[in-house]
């Protein structure tokens, strides 16, 4: 099975990313036939961005998967600009995808109204980018969160708009998106997603957050008036807690209601703080030492370009020829 997923390498990876996809990729380096997972700097580049910064955030982000359990010796990890075959895949998709399903974005529509100075021909060209970096490896699933549904089905009908135009030439992949954890919700407005661009800090948790922080940020997780802890109508907080204490225990949320049953609010946001602080543990203790060694990130992302490389080659030469690109 070939696996593919990228990861925008800007602001800090919160528990939402960690639950909705990187603990997806981790699970998925054992199936995978290989599994390729990327940090999308092009994608970054499409809002307001301080060039310098990038390349921190893109190293931080790379170290933060490798702390999480991605083994470059059972996975594909590279850095998207590396492998120009994602760039020039893009353009040829963008003949098959239509103006139309481009305008029906939804991320569009959140992160072009969020600009101030500019809204740029890339963010709204996006989507065809992130078709090009999964079909170009002819990849069958594609972990991710929830919010990256409509992305999908857009890549989807590309490569079917592809295949009924110039052959059979793509796969149409499916997405892979959890049962539990697949949006996270903001602590302190759980009717929102926890997201890094939007909202307060009090409302994520980040993967490198110190126990202390974590714990004051459940300690104020918004809930309800309520004393119930089940999931149900107007109960978005609780409800979003008995997700986020299932994922990291590995449970049932139905096993979490069971064993609160009677609780009250703060023992419980105790124990799903608890839960976090022990599931967030290994990585952020391997976080460091694997952050301070750049030179050996790069090397991990070089290695990961080259194989990446070979494989996006050969649907590249597919599509050219298929499209009349180029010499018969
Ligand atoms: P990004 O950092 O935007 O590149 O997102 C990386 C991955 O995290 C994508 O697969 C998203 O779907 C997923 N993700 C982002 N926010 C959340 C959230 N609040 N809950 C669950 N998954 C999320
Ligand atoms: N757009 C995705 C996000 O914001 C990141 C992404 C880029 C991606 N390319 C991808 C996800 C390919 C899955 C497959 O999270």
């Amino acid at each position: 099975m070939r696996i593919f997923s990228g990861i925008q390498p800007t602001g800090r990876k919160h528990l939402g990313n960690y639950i909705g996809a990187i603990r997806q990729y981790v699970e998925g380096q054992e199936r995978g036939d290989p599994a390729l997972f990327c940090i999308v700097d092009l994608h970054a580049i499409t809002v307001a961005y301080d060039p310098e910064d990038l390349r921190q955030r893109l190293y931080d982000t790379t170290a933060i998967l490798l702390a999480a359990g991605l083994d470059p010796a059972r996975c594909v990890l590279f850095r998207q600009s590396d492998v120009h075959e994602h760039t020039e895949l893009s353009w040829l998709l963008g003949g098959v995808c239509a103006h139309g399903d481009l305008n029906r974005m939804h991320q569009f529509k959140e992160k072009s109204a969020a600009q101030r100075e500019l809204v740029s021909a890339g963010l709204f060209f996006y989507p065809v980018l992130q078709a090009a970096d999964v079909l170009a490896y002819r990849a069958e699933e594609v972990p991710v969160g929830e919010d990256q549904r409509q992305h999908i089905e857009l890549m989807r009908e590309i490569a079917r708009r592809f295949n009924e135009r110039f052959g059979e030439t793509l796969i149409v992949p499916e997405h892979r998106i959890p049962e539990v954890g697949a949006k996270v919700m903001d602590l302190q407005e759980p009717d929102r997603k926890m997201s890094t661009t939007v909202g307060s800090d009090s409302g994520r948790v980040y993967v490198l957050d110190e126990e202390k922080a974590i714990r004051k940020k459940f300690g104020s997780a918004v809930t309800d008036s309520g004393r119930d802890i089940k999931r149900g109508e107007g109960k978005q907080g609780i409800a979003n807690l008995i997700g986020i204490l299932s994922a990291a225990r590995g449970v049932s949320e139905e096993s979490v209601e069971a064993e609160f049953e009677g609780a009250g609010y703060g023992d419980f946001k105790k124990a799903v703080a608890d839960g976090v602080v022990e599931y967030l543990r290994p990585v952020r203790e391997a976080y460091p030492a694997i952050r301070s060694d750049e030179q050996g990130l790069e090397a991990v992302l070089a290695a990961g370009a080259e194989r990446a490389r070979e494989l996006a080659s050969v649907t590249l030469a597919d599509v050219r020829s298929a499209m009349g690109v180029g010499p018969a």
